[in-house]
């Protein structure tokens, strides 16, 4: 777990919970899943900071440990439940420890945690986390299996904000929740409820003090952040807003679905520098057959419409997306569509699955006949297919200047800043990070993998044109 940082921003007063009850101790969070989740980890760890008690990245040392978790596929649950069984040993050499377990999971699962795994103290779903410091002093008083599951009605938790979080630059912000498009195969709409928007005003007043704290970037959350709508403001006229707050230099947005890129969308992104050029489009299949089956609501044909409609606007815009192999009634050739439209787009980058059947969803009543070996196959030909497309288009850009945003030391090597560019690339650059972390700099390209680039500093923020006139670094 990483240990989050104090970013000296704080909620507005009245925004406050009224009195969290004081704990003293140490807590360690983990999380698994989306970024949505991510940012929920640091709401609650915002939470148990302001309550008293102390981040630690290893359970051993912790008094209170969360398990954020995800249930997308069936895997992420059982990493979640070997967890818990680690966690189970531990916790009989320290019995006063409390294990919270929230997230989709929770949701999903509510009650049956406590029965497959009766040393957890604490069950709450996702649009439960402004109730935590209430179960958890239940739970300190002597109460067992406190349990608290989202309503369907019930309003997420906009108003509380993450006063530590993961980065000093990049800061998440929450638009909207849960989501109403109900694909086939997803339990998102059944963990996370119903698609519910955010007041633009507390958007904005968010983003603001993020700048004020010296955020440079800000990534705005959703299910489906494009289907964003308050009274009459759009995704586009937020971005739009958003885009006018000082300090702030990029912008991203995940994820948006397909269907609600409008013309108004497109027109933002082409017109408003700050916005970074990239898109993730979750295609999930290319056949029209599959899409249809998983209620996608847009044919391939739409689907690439959209596509050129964006490189039409942005000539540069980078591309990613998710795709699902082995959707139950998959044939050959329905896989064949999906690596046609993968050559057709040739993405940046992807996220690919194998089907995972989910409870509650429509697609769970057909099984799962696509066996295994036949979604491994074909997962692993689609994987190298974008492998390949992804090196051959790092490659092209060594030698070319890059700006980066330094966000945090690289994952690869400890002597390194690793940063992104507008195109949501990762770069590995030499950089001391007194000096780099959290500011924009010209890059120059040297190595590329399928995966990152490597440079070196060529010029520092605020040098618009770095080859007539790189600053000494
Ligand atoms: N099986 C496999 N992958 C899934 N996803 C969502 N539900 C499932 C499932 N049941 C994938 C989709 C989605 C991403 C977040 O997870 O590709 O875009
Ligand atoms: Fe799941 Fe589809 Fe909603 Fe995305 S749009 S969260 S895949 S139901």
């Amino acid at each position: 777990m990483a240990i989050l940082v104090p970013t000296v921003m704080a909620p507005p007063v009245d925004r406050l919970p009224d009195s969290l009850p004081r704990l003293s101790g140490r807590f360690c969070i983990y999380t698994y899943g989306c970024q949505m989740n991510e940012h929920d980890s640091e709401k609650i760890a915002s939470l148990l900071q302001q309550m008293g008690l102390q981040a630690v990245a290893e359970p051993e040392a912790a008094d209170v440990v969360v398990l954020n978790t995800c249930s997308v596929r069936e895997k992420a649950g059982q990493k979640v439940f070997s967890e818990l069984g680690k966690l189970k040993r531990i916790k009989q050499r320290r019995p006063h420890m409390v294990i919270a377990v929230c997230g989709c999971l929770a949701q999903q699962e509510g009650e049956r945690i406590f029965r497959q795994a009766p040393h957890v103290d604490v069950v709450f779903g996702p649009r439960n986390i402004p109730e935590f410091p209430e179960l958890l002093r239940r739970v300190v008083q002597g109460e067992r299996r406190v349990l608290s599951l989202s309503r369907p009605r019930q309003r997420p938790a906009f108003d509380q904000w993450a006063v530590y979080r993961r980065s000093p630059v990049v800061g998440y912000v929450t638009i909207m929740e849960g989501c109403d498009k109900f694909c086939t195969f997803c339990i998102v709409p059944f963990t996370r409820g119903r698609e519910t928007c955010r007041p633009p005003r507390d958007i904005l007043m968010e983003v603001q003090a993020l700048a004020e704290a010296g955020y440079r970037e800000v990534v705005l959350l959703g299910q489906t952040v494009n289907s964003y709508r308050w009274e009459d403001v759009t995704f586009a006229a937020l971005l739009r807003m958003v885009h006018g707050v000082e300090g702030i230099r990029r912008i991203r947005f995940v994820s948006p679905h397909p269907s609600d890129v409008t013309d108004e969308l497109i027109e933002t992104l082409r017109d408003y520098p700050k916005i970074a050029r990239h898109i993730h489009l979750p295609l999930q299949s290319g056949s029209d057959r599959i899409l249809r089956a998983m209620r996608r609501t847009y044919t391939q044909r739409e689907y690439l419409e959209k596509v050129e409609k964006l490189r039409k606007a942005v000539p540069d815009i980078a591309i990613g997306t998710d795709i699902i192999v082995g959707f139950p009634g998959e044939t050959e050739e329905d896989f064949q569509e999906t690596l046609k439209v993968v050559r057709l787009v040739e993405y940046d980058s992807m996220f690919s699955f194998k089907y995972s059947p989910r409870p509650f969803t429509t697609a769970w009543k057909f099984g799962d006949p696509v066996p295994d070996g036949v979604k491994t196959d074909r997962i692993l030909r689609l994987q190298a297919l974008q492998e390949e497309i992804q090196l051959r288009k790092h490659r092209a850009l060594i030698g070319s200047l890059q700006e980066v945003l330094f966000e945090g030391p690289s994952k690869k090597r400890p002597d390194e800043l690793e940063g992104r560019t507008t195109h949501n690339r990762v770069v590995n650059v030499p950089a001391d990070p007194s000096r780099w972390l959290g500011r924009f700099a010209w890059v120059r390209i040297t190595e590329a993998g399928p995966h990152s680039l490597r440079g070196e500093l060529v010029g520092a923020e605020g040098t618009d044109q770095p080859l007539s006139g790189p600053e000494r670094l």
